[in-house]
């Protein structure tokens, strides 16, 4: 089964730095770079890395960012066609990445404000569509009611958290948020901030990623938690992405929502030993080593 990716495309400028500014601090930093990311491309990337076919919708600008922003899409071979040009500047995230690979990330939606969900084409019945909140929440909702008329599975990215039509959510096939969005979600639907209390406040499948502490689910089936992989970290940026493109290229090809956790994870912890987003994502054989069944 194929993987369609609606979501963002940014030219990421990164700054290596000792440490993160505080506000009204200026601190020097190493040599930048523009790589691309943006929380779409990096999930479309790190699903094709892992071995699905993967096809991407989303809208960059007028601009050379555009060729930055696609570019690792292009290398692993991306089904680009449904992606639109817009006369908006290419969205762009301003990254500092401290010696302890810690980040801090102010990002520019630009053309990515004027994604539509039209622009994806006809879904095929059982395949994966994966969305994030770097494009207009109402076209994600469109995209999510159109995914269940044409039988295909959404999946939603709460990342970064922001206000979505509840009706929309609760038509989702999973819901992926990490610790602060899941609180931020629980608070606004008034129950626990876990998987559980929010599985059981919107009555879909929930998974939570915690960070060094692994991740949780609450589904239908049960409940399943999977512990994280031990990584030395040099860049964090994109990790939570990894493992939402791994996690939905494992889903397509039929495995059991455990199973596509475990390899959820291990990819992200592969992504924190590698500098960049989407240039950072390993490939199945990689992610199998670390999983021990390579
Ligand atoms: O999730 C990481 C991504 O967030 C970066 O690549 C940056 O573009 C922002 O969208
Ligand atoms: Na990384």
């Amino acid at each position: 089964m194929p993987v369609t990716v609606f979501g963002s495309a940014n030219a990421d400028l990164v700054f290596p730095v000792e440490s993160l500014p505080a506000p009204g601090h200026t601190v020097l930093g190493g040599p930048w770079r523009a790589l691309p990311g943006g929380k779409g491309a990096n999930q479309a990337v790190a699903a094709a890395r892992d071995g699905a076919a993967v096809r991407f919708a989303g809208a960059v600008g007028r601009d050379p960012m555009a060729s930055i922003a696609l570019s690792a899409l292009r290398a692993a071979g991306a089904d680009l066609s449904a992606v639109a040009e817009r006369d908006a500047p290419t969205g762009a995230a301003c990254i500092c990445v401290d010696s302890a690979g810690r980040n801090q990330i102010a990002v520019s939606l630009g053309a990515n404000a004027l994604a539509r969900a039209a622009q994806v084409p006809p879904l095929v019945p059982g395949e994966v569509v994966l969305m994030q909140m770097e494009v207009p929440p109402d076209e994600n909702a469109a995209l999510i009611r159109r995914a269940r008329a044409e039988g295909a599975l959404p999946v939603l990215n709460l990342a970064p958290a922001a206000p979505m039509e509840p009706g929309a959510l609760r038509a989702l096939h999973l819901l992926i948020a990490n610790e602060h969005e899941a609180a931020w979600l629980a608070a606004a639907l008034g129950c626990p901030a876990s998987a559980a209390g929010l599985r059981a406040a919107l009555g879909v499948t929930v998974a939570v990623t915690l960070g060094e502490a692994g991740a949780e689910a609450a589904g239908e089936g049960g409940h399943w938690r999977v512990s994280a992989f031990p990584a030395r970290a040099v860049d964090t940026t994109g990790a939570g992405d990894a493992w939402c493109g791994v996690l939905a290229a494992a889903l397509s090809r039929g495995v059991s929502l455990e199973a596509a956790m475990r390899r959820a994870s291990a990819a992200a912890a592969l992504s924190c030993t590698r500098p960049g987003a989407a240039e950072a994502m390993p490939m199945a054989a990689e992610t199998e080593v670390l999983l021990g069944v390579g």
